[in-house]
């Protein structure tokens, strides 16, 4: 047992002295907020993704509810959801006054299953949130497919998988709208923030606004133009976020390509351990995208085992996780939409065996074999390889 060794926890960022620079020559200049680094990072952002606008907020949570009102989404509305995500999914929708409809999830990828999607369509949807679950970009093609079909828009939460490609395509060019979050466990860090990236421009224009309190001119603007005089034209929001977070964020984002290449080493070295082992099982991951590996998820045969499992590789200083409990199930949606239990049958069973396993760049080769060692020793302790 090896539990006075240093914890490995599931997910971590990793800022470098070149970050630490960038942020202080920003500290010490005339621009902490809607200055120079927040427009540079959003052009950093937008070339990365291949598409014209990007609007840097102060959370991926922000970013979800620009996308939800920019697309003029509001009470009457339907928006489908999958039901294996994080809330803030889901809560997007609901700060708008419309309602989210779960969707159920495919059983390998965990990923928004389009067939329970095109189940779900009603008169009032208005449209549907793909979520990169993990890192894996979603079926974009069969989803694109329902939404011109029905004239829905699509949006992609792609909060798991800036970095990542579908079909060639790089993540931030296959949905209406794409949200990413600069949490510290996600792909890239801000400590907190998040945006949006999109090819319309009318769209791209209505975000930027709203993240300003839905004021026509934001202050730098009216330094340009010399002028003091603003026009509030819609009720909007303070979901700006200040120039040296924007300084991390590019300093971060040049390093993303290296990074996801490294996850996906780690992924492969798990995936071949675990091959020889019973009683764990990765989650699928199609050829045809690079997977952007925010989470490496493994299967346990079962609820009993999931739990032994947890704890067994706590005790070995092993920092799993659980992703997610489905929204639909937690109080606030029982309560406020009639969630229960039987609704999303797929992401209820998917839920109770699911457990993430350390990921993150810089996490060496040594820590990675810690991690598949005592998943070894903590599967034979529990009793599943006998
Ligand atoms: C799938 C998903 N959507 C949205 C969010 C919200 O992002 P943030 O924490 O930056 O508000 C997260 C963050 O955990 C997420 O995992």
């Amino acid at each position: 047992m090896e539990g006075a060794r240093e914890f490995i926890p599931y997910g971590r960022q990793w800022i470098e002295r070149r970050d630490i620079d960038a942020v202080v020559e920003v500290l010490e200049s005339d621009w902490l907020t809607t200055g120079p680094q927040v427009a540079a990072f959003e052009e950093a952002l937008a070339e990365f993704c291949g598409v014209p606008h990007a609007i840097a907020v102060s959370s991926g949570t922000a970013a979800l509810h620009l996308a939800m009102l920019s697309l003029g989404v509001g009470p009457g509305d339907e928006v489908i959801v999958p039901a294996m995500t994080f809330v803030a999914t889901a809560n997007a929708v609901v700060f708008t006054g419309a309602t989210p409809v779960f969707a159920d999830i495919c059983e390998d990828t965990l990923l928004i299953d389009p067939d329970s999607v095109s189940s779900l369509l009603s008169s009032r949807t208005k449209g549907i949130v793909a979520v990169d679950y993990g890192g894996h970009p979603c079926d974009y093609e069969a989803l694109q497919n329902i939404a011109s079909r029905h004239g829905l828009f699509l949006v992609s939460d792609a909060c798991h998988s800036l970095g990542g490609y579908y079909k060639g395509r790089p993540v931030g060019t296959l949905a209406d709208v794409t949200v990413f979050s600069f949490h510290p466990v996600k792909m890239i860090t801000t400590g907190e923030g998040g945006a949006l990236v999109c090819a319309d421009s009318g769209l791209a224009k209505r975000a930027r606004r709203l993240r300003n309190h839905g004021i026509d001119l934001d202050f730098r603007e009216r330094a340009g133009r010399n002028t003091w005089e603003y026009d509030m034209v819609e009720l909007g929001f303070n979901y700006r976020i200040t120039d040296f977070q924007c300084a991390l964020g590019i300093s971060q984002l040049s390093r993303l390509k290296e990074w996801v290449v490294r996850r996906n080493e780690i992924a492969s070295r798990y995936r071949s351990a675990f091959c020889d082992m019973k009683g764990i099982t990765p989650l699928v991951s199609y050829s045809h995208v690079v997977n952007a590996y925010h989470l490496f998820v493994v299967k346990l045969i079962g609820a009993e085992e999931r739990l032994e499992f947890f704890l067994a590789m706590r005790r070995r200083g092993i920092g799993v996780n659980v992703h997610y409990k489905p929204v639909h199930l937690h109080s606030f949606y029982r309560e406020r939409f009639g969630g229960r239990k039987g609704q999303c049958p797929v992401a209820e069973k998917a839920y109770h065996s699911i457990v993430s396993l350390p990921i993150y760049p810089q996490m060496s080769a040594q820590e990675v074999d810690r991690v598949i060692g005592a998943a070894a020793e903590s599967l034979e302790e529990i009793g599943v390889t006998s």
